[in-house]
């Protein structure tokens, strides 16, 4: 049977940052997200007698290689949980989701994956079984099953099964916007795996990161629920320099930011200075996300456009979770 699903990607405001279980893709630290509408996968899975391997097309590309083995891979898990160990398919899967604003079109992609290749195999899964599947692709892909603001439980059980995502507010709560700088040239030397992973083995600040996150968590949710972007910002803001911070204390040592990430922090801030309430976050690369209210759209757009070394400005507002084409 063949199924095709659509999955949004999202922006972490509270970071998913180290893993205590590489393999089950199981967090140190729950995270909290908004999924974005502008940016998003569609893949189709059609599981054929005929196989004898998975086929899995990105963007029109037969791929092979390191690509196509974390699809076979993460394939393989939804093999044994359907009983069907023999069963190969063929994917094709379509990335709406511009890698150079620096968002990981993982979240999106295996959420999209997971979602197709459960249905076209006949696994019957609830959403939060489903949650717990994508987790096994990729972690930050867990939270793109819901739409709007979306809180990642890291779950206590050697097993995963109580690690998965939960809606906070539909993406309709609050009418907000997301803005992605995309940066001229954004190289991204190590690999948010590589870079989580050596910050929880090496860097003397990863305690005190771990610490930080329930109070965060509990703050930006009363922001969420209230509208109030000055708070949900400032802590998004705040998180997100703690988690750039544990790399500056990894061994060896290792950042994002490039300088154009530099200057887009400090217009961010003159913005704020100047009364507008715009606030940044980054992931695991050089690109900025900027969050603000749309009332403030031209101001915050024009100001991102004109810093040198920007390239583009891409907007965004809430998206919703997977749904079925
Ligand atoms: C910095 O979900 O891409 O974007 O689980 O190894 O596939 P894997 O990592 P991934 O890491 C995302 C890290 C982050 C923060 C976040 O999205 O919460």
């Amino acid at each position: 049977m063949k199924a095709t699903a659509k999955a949004h990607t999202n922006i972490a405001l509270i970071k998913y940052w180290g893993k205590r279980d590489e393999s089950l893709i199981l967090p140190m630290n729950n995270s909290l997200s908004l999924t974005l509408d502008g940016f998003y996968t569609t893949t189709s899975v059609e599981f054929q007698n005929d196989l004898s391997a998975d086929r899995f097309y990105l963007n029109g590309q037969l791929t092979e290689g390191a690509e196509k083995h974390r699809v076979t891979a993460f394939l393989d898990r939804i093999r044994a949980a359907a009983g069907e160990p023999d069963a190969f398919a063929e994917i094709h899967s379509a990335n709406h989701v511009p890698t150079a604003a620096g968002f990981a079109s993982s979240a999106s992609g295996f959420a999209a994956l997971a979602a197709a290749a459960a249905k076209a195999i006949d696994l019957s899964v609830n959403q939060q079984q489903l949650s717990i599947l994508t987790r096994q692709g990729s972690g930050s892909a867990c939270r793109s099953v819901y739409g709007g603001f979306v809180e990642w439980e890291k779950g206590k059980l050697s097993d995963g099964s109580d690690s998965f995502a939960i809606p906070v507010a539909s993406a309709d709560h609050w009418d907000i916007r997301v803005a992605a700088v995309v940066l001229s040239s954004a190289e991204k030397k190590v690999l948010s795996r590589e870079g989580m992973k050596r910050t929880v083995n090496t860097s003397v600040y990863y305690p005190s990161w771990v610490d930080s996150i329930p109070d965060d968590l509990a703050a930006i949710k009363d922001g969420i629920v209230a509208k109030d972007v000055e708070k949900v910002g400032e802590i998004a803001e705040a998180n997100c320099l703690r988690m750039h911070a544990t790399t500056l204390a990894a061994n060896p040592p290792f950042s994002y930011w490039q300088s154009t990430t530099v200057s887009i922090i400090q217009a961010v801030q003159d913005l704020r200075a100047a009364g507008v309430p715009a606030f940044f976050t980054i992931d695991a690369g050089p690109n900025v996300k900027v969050l603000y209210t749309p009332d403030y759209e031209e101001k915050v757009r024009n100001t991102l456009r004109n810093i040198a070394g920007v390239h583009d400005v891409k907007v965004s507002k809430p998206g919703e979770g997977i749904s079925y084409i």
